[in-house]
């Protein structure tokens, strides 16, 4: 196996990747990549230290803008941009983010036409748009990351309402990766059994609205967003990916005729698998649901507005 997985930006989130990508053991090479000179070959020297200690052998290198070395990757995870303050949105990060993030998918993509690209930056339903148009790729090959994380964050919630185990939670979002996202009640269950039939509508709306504000509670406590359980959800991912799983997680995908939207990324259903997004999976939402994410939907328009108006593509 000489599998290379590439993880661009080697900041809080990109170096949490790469570590959990090289302790699954995912690749035979993970490079991590940055713009600041001896960020990424440090941290990248620093974890590939612990792999004797933890008993890995995917080899971590990190290198200074330099994409040769990224070269056949199978998998591109893409990091690199600034992330949230206090007081800031999503959508404020859409200027500065949409540059970097056009300039590594298109350096990354030169060197590694065939892979697979995960998308973190945030706004982060754009930040993918916006890579896919950088990339010229099918879209099946071009996906963000975001509902792995929302859920992960509404099972631990839950998880601590109910005290049961965080393993026996089965849930589902779907939307945008901001305020207006959508967790499905009728949609989340405790091993089979409806989470209604064990917490009332109170405690869940609390839930679902504290899932919905989720990386603007890290961002108050910590002054910057969240990294461990963001880059646990990548590794996820990429090990459906790499493992050819076909693992049903919420991505956020290139929407062009499902659930009456297009042209749209946003966060749906689908099948991980080898070739990427295997399948998006339909889901018969009720109108109060199609009504959410109908909402979701409005609002990532308006910031693929912004990202039109930059006239960067
Ligand atoms: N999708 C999600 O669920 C999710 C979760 C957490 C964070 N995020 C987003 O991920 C991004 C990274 O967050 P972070 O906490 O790791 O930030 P960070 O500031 O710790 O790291 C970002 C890194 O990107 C690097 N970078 C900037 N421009 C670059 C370029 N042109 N080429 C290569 N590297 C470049 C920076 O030098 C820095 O090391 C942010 O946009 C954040 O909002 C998304």
């Amino acid at each position: 196996m000489d599998r290379r997985i590439t993880v661009i930006g080697a900041g809080n989130v990109g170096a949490t990747v790469a570590q959990e990508i090289a302790r699954k053991d995912l690749a035979k090479e993970v490079v991590l990549v940055d713009v600041k000179e001896g960020t990424a070959e440090g941290k990248a020297l620093d974890m590939w230290q612990t792999s004797s200690i933890l008993n890995f052998d995917s080899r971590v290198v990190g290198v200074t803008n330099d994409y040769l070395r990224t070269r056949n990757s199978s998998v591109i995870v893409i990091t690199a941009g600034i992330p949230r303050k206090p007081g800031m949105s999503r959508d404020d990060l859409i200027k500065t983010n949409a540059a970097i993030v056009k300039e590594v998918t298109e350096r990354s993509v030169k060197y590694s036409p065939d892979a697979i690209i995960i998308v973190v930056s945030n706004p982060l339903d754009v930040m993918t748009y916006a890579a896919y148009l950088a990339a010229n790729k099918s879209p099946n090959k071009v996906f963000g990351m975001a509902g792995v994380l929302d859920t992960g964050r509404y099972k631990a919630f839950l998880a601590e309402a109910l005290n049961i185990s965080p393993k026996d939670i089965h849930a589902l979002l779907l939307g945008s990766h901001g305020d207006t996202m959508v967790p499905l009640k009728r949609y989340t269950s405790v091993s089979g059994i409806p989470v209604t039939d064990l917490l009332g509508d109170d405690v869940l709306d609390k839930i679902i609205e504290r899932t919905r504000k989720g990386g603007g509670e890290l961002v108050n406590l910590m002054g910057t967003s969240a990294w461990y359980a963001p880059g646990a959800a990548v590794a996820a991912m990429v090990d459906a990916i790499i493992r050819d799983q076909h693992r049903v997680f919420p991505v956020c995908a290139y929407v062009d005729g499902e659930y009456g939207l297009k042209d749209i990324y946003l966060g749906v259903p689908v099948i991980l698998g080898k070739n990427g997004i295997e399948r998006i999976i339909h889901l018969n939402l009720d109108e109060h649901e199609m009504k959410l994410l109908m909402d979701s939907a409005k609002s990532v328009k308006e910031v693929m507005n912004v990202l039109d108006e930059m006239k960067l593509f």
